[in-house]
């Protein structure tokens, strides 16, 4: 089997940063190099001062200190880096395709063929090709033909290995993972080619952990995991709406279903809805597969987890408004959190997204405070939805810099991240600043009712009457 003493992976991401950040510091003896063509990213990822890395990830700085320039580099000498590795992972974006063919749906593969293509043309020697990036079913096949048409006669293996890390904890779930999935060819090189991935998680997992698969095997479990997962907060957060209707309390109710082993405690959390860069995206990728062939029951039947997300999230944005005396035109209305989860600056199909849309729809006046999320990423999420013009938006949504000021003369305070911080604010203060009657709207169950009651607040948690 050959050993890796040289790794590239393309795509300093979200997935590609932290991943090969903990492989640098478990195989100290393998070279690491992060490569990406956005030449800032790169830039962020070399910073002196490790608190302005592009991505917060608890833990993740003080493994790039220790590890930056010894076995760990960031470059945007992609070539270099190809040519060096012996193992190329390719953990790029992958987005929901905004046009064409499968638009609103299929994953935009661009990005991964090109990719392909530049790994076919710079290889002078035989390589490992390991997919990171999340996509759909048989893109091996895809990536296997540009290696084998294009490259010069070097023999190319393929790998699917998925990524699990959510983010927030990416650092713990990488470091313990539950399981890692290799899925390879069943021929000889492919089997030596997954030992040798296995190798790299040995280092630091128990071999019964490391999963080998076939190829497709590996791909679609990555889009069932994620489906499952979002299945369940999608299955709880129905219940939460029939549980403001009835005396029932969610948390109570989920408290009661996860004491049975077969369902389990986790994921059964009541929010405003999931968000992030992948559940969304996985699941229309697997309707549109099963609609592309022809399963329609069994697309129709994953598409309603996200119809029932859309619906949280609409949801809470309309009882807003039917609270303040369904009008909120003029009033100024906090949020508190933007991005789609707590310890993430992370904001990509955040509910926050949504339900400020809204608001602004009904042209209230919000100010957004996220302890890690940036004016600028705020202003771009809302301006990619294109509502209202750029301006419009700038001019009804401010960014503020300290929650406790941003309260005076507010109406009302609506919780979307469940940012610890958040528990700590001094809330007395913060209602003899606003308005009255005032109003908070806990979108995840952050808060305690009967102290908020009682300092006065008119207080609403989500899936509770
Ligand atoms: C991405 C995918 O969204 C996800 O499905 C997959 O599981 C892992 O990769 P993430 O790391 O969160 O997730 O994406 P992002 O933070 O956007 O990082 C991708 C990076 O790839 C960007 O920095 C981008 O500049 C880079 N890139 C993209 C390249 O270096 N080359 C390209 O051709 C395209
Ligand atoms: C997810 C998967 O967990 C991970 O394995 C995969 O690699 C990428 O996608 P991530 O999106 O980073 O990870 O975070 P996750 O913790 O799964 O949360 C997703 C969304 O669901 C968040 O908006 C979160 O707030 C929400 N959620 C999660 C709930 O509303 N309730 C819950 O009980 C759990």
């Amino acid at each position: 089997m050959k050993k890796i003493t040289k790794i590239c992976c393309i795509g300093a991401g979200y997935v590609g940063g932290p991943t090969m950040s903990v492989i640098a510091k478990q195989c100290p003896e393998i070279k690491v190099t992060v490569v990406d063509i956005n030449k800032n990213r790169i830039d962020q990822w070399n910073t002196a001062n490790l608190d302005e890395l592009p991505i917060y990830e608890p833990g993740l700085k003080e493994i790039v200190g220790e590890r930056r320039g010894k076995n760990l580099f960031f470059s945007t000498e992609v070539d270099k880096a190809i040519d060096e590795a012996e193992m190329i992972f390719i953990s790029v974006n992958t987005p929901t395709k905004i046009y064409g063919k499968g638009k609103g749906q299929a994953a935009d593969l661009k990005f991964i063929e090109l990719c392909a293509r530049n790994i076919a043309k710079v290889a002078k020697d035989d390589k490992i090709v390991v997919e990171k990036s999340t996509l759909p079913v048989r893109t091996a096949q895809t990536i296997q033909n540009i290696l084998d048409n294009t490259g010069n006669s070097v023999k190319f293996d393929i790998l699917s290995n998925p990524e699990f890390l959510a983010e927030g904890t990416a650092i713990d779930d990488l470091l313990n993972a539950d399981r890692v999935l290799i899925g390879g060819n069943d021929t000889p090189s492919g089997q030596a080619a997954k030992d040798a991935l296995s190798a790299v998680y040995e280092h630091w997992l128990p071999k019964e952990r490391i999963l080998q698969t076939n190829v497709w095997s590996s791909e679609l479990s990555k889009l069932v995991a994620n489906a499952f997962l979002a299945q369940r907060v999608s299955s709880i957060n129905t219940i939460s709406a029939l549980c403001e209707k009835t005396d029932a309390n969610i948390q109570e109710i989920s408290r009661a279903i996860g004491f049975d082993s077969r369902i389990g405690p986790k994921f059964l959390n009541a929010s405003v809805g999931f968000g992030g860069s992948c559940f969304q995206k996985d699941i229309l990728n697997l309707v549109y597969i099963a609609r592309s062939y022809g399963l329609n029951e069994v697309a129709d039947y994953w598409e309603q987890v996200i119809i029932a997300n859309d619906y949280q999230k609409s949801r809470f944005a309309d009882n807003i408004i039917s609270s303040l005396y369904n009008t909120i035109s003029g009033k100024k209305i906090i949020i508190y959190g933007w991005a789609f989860k707590k310890d993430t600056n992370d904001t990509r199909e955040s509910a926050a997204i949504a339900v400020a849309d809204a608001l602004l729809e009904e042209q209230a006046e919000i100010i957004v405070y996220d302890p890690k999320v940036s004016e600028e990423r705020i202003y771009a999420d809302l301006d990619y939805l294109n509502t209202r013009s750029p301006e419009e938006n700038r001019r009804l949504l401010k960014v503020a810099k300290n929650p406790m000021e941003a309260t005076q003369n507010a109406h009302a305070i609506a919780i979307l991240t469940e940012w610890d911080e958040f528990k700590n604010y001094d809330w007395k203060t913060i209602y003899n600043q606003m308005l009255k009657p005032a109003f908070v709207f806990d979108g995840r169950r952050l808060l305690d009712n009967d102290t908020m009651e009682s300092i006065g607040f008119n207080y609403y948690k989500i899936g509770q009457s």
